[in-house]
């Protein structure tokens, strides 16, 4: 039971991270240059259309990487010297969620309250350069679970 527990925990938190991670390549890396090719005519408003969707998914995947998370740390077999990796993971993932949460919840305000347009394109500049640092470090997540796991 507690190996079947085991699998279905690091299944299910490797699938949230990959949607995680996954979508903020495809924006960063796909999305946002095809959407400048455009000459940027619609970009925040596909770019909004776009978070509506993307938003509840990363929502659900990092409520799966926590719980999934805790539930590995408690089960799997940790302390085999490695285990700063894993807190320093921990402690990055929990920067990307402050930012991600920031990003949907403060940061629309200070939009709609903007007194001026370039105040309103400085917080849209802004939310979009937190995107690319949460991109960063996913990245660097990933390398220190691989470190983790070697
Ligand atoms: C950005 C967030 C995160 C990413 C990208 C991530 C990614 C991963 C991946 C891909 C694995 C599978 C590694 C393998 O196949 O051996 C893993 C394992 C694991 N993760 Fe995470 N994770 C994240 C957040 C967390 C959090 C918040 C916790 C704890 C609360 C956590 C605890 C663990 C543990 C304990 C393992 C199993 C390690 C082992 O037994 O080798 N992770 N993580």
């Amino acid at each position: 039971m507690r190996e079947f527990i085991l699998v279905a925990c690091m299944w299910l938190h490797t699938f949230a991270a990959v949607v995680w991670i996954g979508g903020i390549v495809f924006l960063i890396g796909i999305v946002l240059p095809a959407l400048n090719n455009h000459g940027g005519a619609h970009t925040s408003e596909v770019m909004r259309n776009i978070g509506k969707r993307f938003t509840p998914m990363a929502n659900t995947s990092i409520g799966i990487l926590f719980a999934t998370g805790l539930l590995l740390l408690i089960l799997s077999a940790t302390g085999q010297g490695r285990d700063h990796f894993l807190y320093a993971k921990i402690a990055i993932f929990a920067v990307m969620a402050s930012i991600h949460y920031w990003r949907i919840f403060d940061l629309p305000r200070r939009v709609a309250r903007a007194e001026s347009e370039s105040q309103r394109s400085r917080w849209q500049r802004m939310s979009l350069s937190l995107v690319r640092v949460n991109l960063c470090l996913g990245v660097i997540a990933l390398l220190f679970t691989a470190a983790a796991g070697s």
